[in-house]
C-alpha cells in the first residue's frame, strides 16, 4: 500500500530508489534487443497548436474537463478505420452519467455544425465510477477540423466550450518499437528499467509524480529525444485508485487511469511506430531465439500477417534466489539501491491451473481498444507467441514462493547481453549521478 504524503511531487521516491538498479538494467536490455533509430538526438516533436482561428478556448492539457458534464477529454485523433467515423476522442467518462453528445468542430472559423457522437465505454472499468471511453465523431462536410469538443445540446454556444486539438495523423513512421509506460506512480516504479528501455527505442511515459532521482534521469533522456513524458495530473481531477478493483481499493478510476494512458499511447504512436509494447517498466520482453526484437518481429510478421496482438507470457524470477557464483555482484553496483536482475536466474514455471497474465506487442493499426493484458477490440487476429520464442523476464517477489530452488529453471538469457549491458549500466548510473562519489570522479 502506498500512503500519500504532503509532498506530492515526491510521492513515490522510496520505490524509485529501490528500483533504480533494476530499471537501468531493463532499459539497457531493451536497448540491445532493439535497434537504435536514426533519429538519435532529434528532439521529441511537441504538439504545436496552429494559430487559433476559432475564437474559443483551446486546451493544451492532458486532461480537460468537459463543460456541462462530469466527463473529461484526453486526446483526439483522426481515425477512419470504423466506417462512418473520422475522429476518435479518448476520454474518461463518468459511467452513470452518460448523455447524448454532439461533436463540435473548429474548421477554419466556422463551427456552427455538429454531428452526433457515438460513446463507447471500454468494458474493463473494473467497477470504478469512471472509465476509459472512446467517442467517435463523423466530420461535417467540407470541414478540415483542427480542434474538437463535445456539446450536450447541438444548439449550445460552442464558443463557450473548450476545444482539444485533433492530433496530426500525417506523421511518418520513425520507430520500430514504442514502449508505453503507464505508471509513473503506483507501487511499481522503474528508474532502472528506464535507463535501459530508453537506450533503444521510443518510450512514452505518463508522469503523475516522481522522485528527484528519477526526474533527473527522465530529464536527461527527454533531451535525447527518445523519451516523451506526458504530464498526467489525474489527481487534480479525480481520486485515482492505487488498485485495480473498485470493490477492494475504492477511488474513482482504475489504477491511476492506466487503461486510459495505454490507449492514448497506442493512438499517439499509431502512425510513427510499427509496434507498441505494453509492458511494465520492470518487465523485459525477451526474444529467446532471436538476437533482438526487430529480428523476432521480422520473423513473426510474415508468418502471421493478420495478427495485431502478440501475447507474451510473463515469467517470474524470484528475487530471493541469488546466482551462487556472484559473477555479477559487481563492486561498483553494491551501493546502488535496487535489485540487480543479473543476479536472479531462477525462473518459476507458471501454475497452469491458474490464470496467467500476458503482456503484449501490438501492431497499433490493427487495434481499436486495449486493456492491460489483452486487447478488447481489434481489426486483426491474436497470436500467443510460443514460450521458447519469447517470454517476459520479470524479477520480483516469488509468485509461487513454496517452490524449492530445485524446482525452478535456470535461465541465464540475460547474461547473453552482459558485454554491452554492464558498461552501459555503469555509464547511465554515472550520468544520472547515482554512482558512489569516488567512482563518479573516475568518469
Ligand atoms: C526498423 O527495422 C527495419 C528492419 O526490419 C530496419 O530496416 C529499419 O531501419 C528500422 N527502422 C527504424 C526507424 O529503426
Ligand atoms: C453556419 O455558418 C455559416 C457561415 O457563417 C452560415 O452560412 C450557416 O447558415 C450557419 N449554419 C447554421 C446551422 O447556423
Ligand atoms: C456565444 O458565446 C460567445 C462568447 O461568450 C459570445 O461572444 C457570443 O455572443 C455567443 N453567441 C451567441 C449566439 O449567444
Ligand atoms: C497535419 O500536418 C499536415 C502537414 O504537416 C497538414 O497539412 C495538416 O493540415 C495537418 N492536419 C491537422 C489536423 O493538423
Ligand atoms: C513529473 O511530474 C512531476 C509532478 O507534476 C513534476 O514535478 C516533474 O517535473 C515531472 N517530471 C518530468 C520529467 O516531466
Amino acid at each position: 500500500m502506498n500512503t500519500r504524503t504532503g509532498n506530492t511531487t515526491c510521492l513515490w521516491k522510496k520505490d524509485f530508489v529501490l528500483l533504480i538498479l533494476t530499471g537501468l538494467v531493463v532499459m539497457l536490455i531493451y536497448s540491445m534487443t532493439t535497434e537504435r533509430t536514426t533519429t538519435v538526438g532529434s528532439p521529441v516533436p511537441k504538439l504545436q497548436p496552429k494559430p487559433v482561428l476559432c475564437n474559443a478556448a483551446i486546451s493544451e492539457e492532458s486532461i480537460t474537463p468537459l463543460k456541462d458534464t462530469r466527463h473529461f477529454l484526453v486526446s483526439a485523433f483522426m481515425d477512419r478505420r470504423v466506417k462512418g467515423f473520422d475522429i476518435r476522442i479518448i476520454g474518461i467518462f463518468r459511467r452513470d452519467s452518460i448523455q447524448p453528445l454532439h461533436c463540435s468542430f473548429c474548421c477554419g472559423s466556422v463551427f456552427n455544425q455538429t454531428t452526433p457522437a457515438t460513446v463507447l465505454i471500454h468494458s474493463d472499468h473494473f467497477g470504478f465510477p469512471y472509465g476509459a471511453t472512446d467517442v467517435l465523431c463523423p466530420l461535417p462536410k467540407n470541414c478540415d477540423a483542427s480542434y474538437i469538443t463535445l456539446l450536450t445540446k447541438p444548439s449550445a454556444n460552442a464558443s463557450e466550450h473548450t476545444f482539444i486539438p485533433i492530433r496530426n495523423k500525417s506523421e511518418k513512421l520513425r520507430f520500430n518499437f514504442t514502449v508505453c509506460i503507464s505508471s509513473l506512480f503506483g507501487d511499481y516504479n522503474n528508474v532502472l528499467q528506464f535507463a535501459q528501455t530508453l537506450e533503444m527505442y521510443k518510450v512514452v511515459i505518463y508522469n503523475t509524480s516522481c522522485g528527484p532521482e528519477l526526474n533527473r534521469l527522465l530529464e536527461s533522456y527527454s533531451q535525447e529525444g527518445f523519451l516523451e513524458v506526458v504530464p498526467w495530473p489525474i489527481g487534480k481531477f479525480l481520486k485515482p485508485s492505487t488498485g485495480w478493483r473498485f470493490s477492494e481499493h475504492g477511488g474513482d478510476l482504475h489504477y491511476f487511469g492506466q487503461i486510459v494512458t495505454l490507449n492514448e499511447c497506442m493512438y499517439r504512436s499509431m502512425e510513427r511506430s510499427r509496434y507498441v509494447l505494453l509492458n511494465d517498466i520492470d518487465e523485459i520482453i525477451m526474444p529467446y531465439k532471436h538476437d533482438n526484437l526487430v529480428s523476432l518481429m521480422n520473423t513473426l510478421e510474415p508468418q502471421h500477417p493478420n495478427v495485431g496482438e502478440f501475447l507474451i507470457e510473463n515469467h517470474f524470477f524470484p528475487k530471493k534466489h541469488f546466482e551462487p557464483s556472484k559473477r555479477f555482484h559487481l563492486p561498483q553496483w553494491e551501493k546502488v539501491p535496487g535489485v540487480n536482475i543479473l543476479e536472479h536466474i531462477y525462473r518459476e514455471d507458471p501454475d497452469r491451473s491458474a490464470y496467467h497474465p500476458h503482456k503484449m506487442i501490438l501492431k497499433p493499426k490493427l487495434i481499436e481498444q486495449t486493456s492491460v493484458h489483452e486487447v478488447l477490440r481489434k481489426f486483426g487476429e491474436r497470436y500467443k507467441v510460443p514460450l521458447d520464442v519469447c517470454r517476459i523476464i520479470h524479477v520480483r517477489v516469488a509468485l509461487r514462493g513454496y517452490l524449492k530452488l530445485e524446482e525452478l529453471n535456470e535461465d541465464k538469457r540475460l547474461w547473453d547481453f552482459q558485454e554491452k549491458l554492464v558498461p552501459n549500466v555503469d555509464k547511465a548510473l554515472k550520468r544520472a549521478g547515482l554512482f558512489p562519489a569516488e567512482e563518479q570522479k573516475k568518469l
